[in-house]
Parts: structure tokens; sequence; C-alpha cells
């Protein structure tokens, strides 16, 4: 199912990309916008958005012990999705609210199943026994140029966790695989620049969902 099924025009958009890439700062600038025009929005994050989903979060980014083998790390970030899809995402949509997901399945894709070696079957599948399959109405992708994003990190300054201390070939290898992913779905992706200033990225953003706007 889709987000589709949503009541009164509601509408799940996702931000997909790298680290830095700008999906939190642009989250928030769209959910004002869709505020301003008198929709009701929520949101939320992966992995997490529900107590549940943010406590297998902690277990991700900062595994207790021994690195997560990557089929664990893989059932683990579909079970907080189902939990997320379950309390958060389908309730908001079956009100009419729009949602606004900082991350959803694609990354999944492009971590797990795209650098991370797992294959994109496998991750389709436990989204499919996860959550159903739920798809965003929309997946805005931020792309830009490593350095430039790989700067923007640094000035942040926030220690890295256990996803982005990860080799600069692994992050290159999420990058092309969100790409191969965009490229497979034209409608459903819009891949967006990510550099310029926050507001030109946010103009950017509004102009790709301008039929969902209207
Ligand atoms: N368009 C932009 N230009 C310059 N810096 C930005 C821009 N968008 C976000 N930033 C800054 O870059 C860092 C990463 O942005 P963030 O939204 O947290 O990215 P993400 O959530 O994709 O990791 C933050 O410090 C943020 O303030
Ligand atoms: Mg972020």
């Amino acid at each position: 199912m889709s987000g589709a099924d949503s009541k009164g025009g509601a509408r799940f958009i996702a931000f997909e990309g790298g680290e830095g890439a700008g999906k939190s700062t642009q989250a928030r600038l769209l959910a004002e916008a869709l505020r301003a025009r008198g929709h009701t929005v929520v949101v939320t994050r992966e992995p997490g958005g529900t107590p549940g989903a943010e406590a297998i979060r902690a277990l991700l980014l900062a595994p207790p012990g021994a690195p997560w083998p990557p089929q664990a790390e893989a059932l683990l970030f579909a079970a907080a999705r189902a939990d997320h899809v379950a309390h958060l995402i389908r309730p908001a949509l079956a009100r009419g609210d729009w949602v606004i997901c900082d991350r959803f399945v694609d990354s999944s894709r492009a971590y797990q199943g795209g650098a991370g070696g797992l294959g994109d079957d496998a991750i389709t599948a436990l989204h499919a026994f996860g959550s159903g399959g739920l798809r965003p109405d929309r997946v805005i992708l931020l792309e830009g140029d490593e350095a430039a994003l790989a700067g923007r990190l640094a000035a942040r300054g926030k220690a890295a966790d256990a996803i982005e201390r990860r080799s600069a070939d692994y992050h290159r290898a999420v990058a092309a695989a969100f790409r191969t992913l965009a490229e497979a779905d034209p409608h459903g992706f819009a891949r967006i620049d990510a550099l310029g200033a926050p507001e030109d990225v946010h103009a950017r953003i509004l102009a790709a969902l301008g039929d969902m706007l209207a």
C-alpha cells in the first residue's frame, strides 16, 4: 500500500541522502511551509520515531557488543520501521495528517542492501513482512558533492555514530545505491541538488512537490 490511501490529500514524504545532505534541515523547512498552508504535519525520523523504535535506534547507532552482523542490522532496522509504521505513520495518514520522515526504507535499501551487500530483494522482503511494503508518496533524495557534504558534517561537529564512521568507500557506495534507486523510479523519487543555501534547496523541494501542493 502507499500513503496515497491516506485521507483528504495528506501525503507521506520521505527525505533520503547521505550524512550531511541536509535531510533534517529540509524536513523542518518543509513542515513549516506545509503548516503555513494550513496542513497538520507529523515530522518523524528513522531509525526511531516511536519509543520502541527509538530504543532500537540506540542499539543500532551504538552497538552494545561487537558490530552487528549485516543481517542482524537489517533486521533491527526493519523491526524499528515496523513499530514506527504501525504506531505512528499509518495512524497519522489515516487521520489525514501529512507525514515527513527523515529517512525511510530507501535508506535500508541503499545502506544495508546496496553498500552493505545484502541486496535489494532481501531488504524489500523484510519491508513487505514488517511494514506491509508501505511506500512514501514521494522520496526527496538530496544529492551533492561528497567533499562539500563532508565539510558540512565537520562544521556540525557532532560525534559520528557507528554508521557515520564507516569508510568513505562505504558512503560512496551508499550514494551510488541511492542514485540507482532513483533512476529506477523517476516518478517516486525527486532528485534534489543539496548544495546552496538552505532556502534555495527548500525552494527546489517545493517545486518538486508542486503537483501535490496544488
Ligand atoms: N544548504 C545548506 N548549506 C549549508 N549548511 C547546511 C545546509 N543545510 C544544512 N546545513 C548544515 O549542515 C549540517 C548537516 O545538515 P543536516 O540537515 O543535519 O543533514 P542530515 O540530516 O542530512 O545529516 C548541519 O550542521 C546543518 O545546519
Ligand atoms: Mg539528520
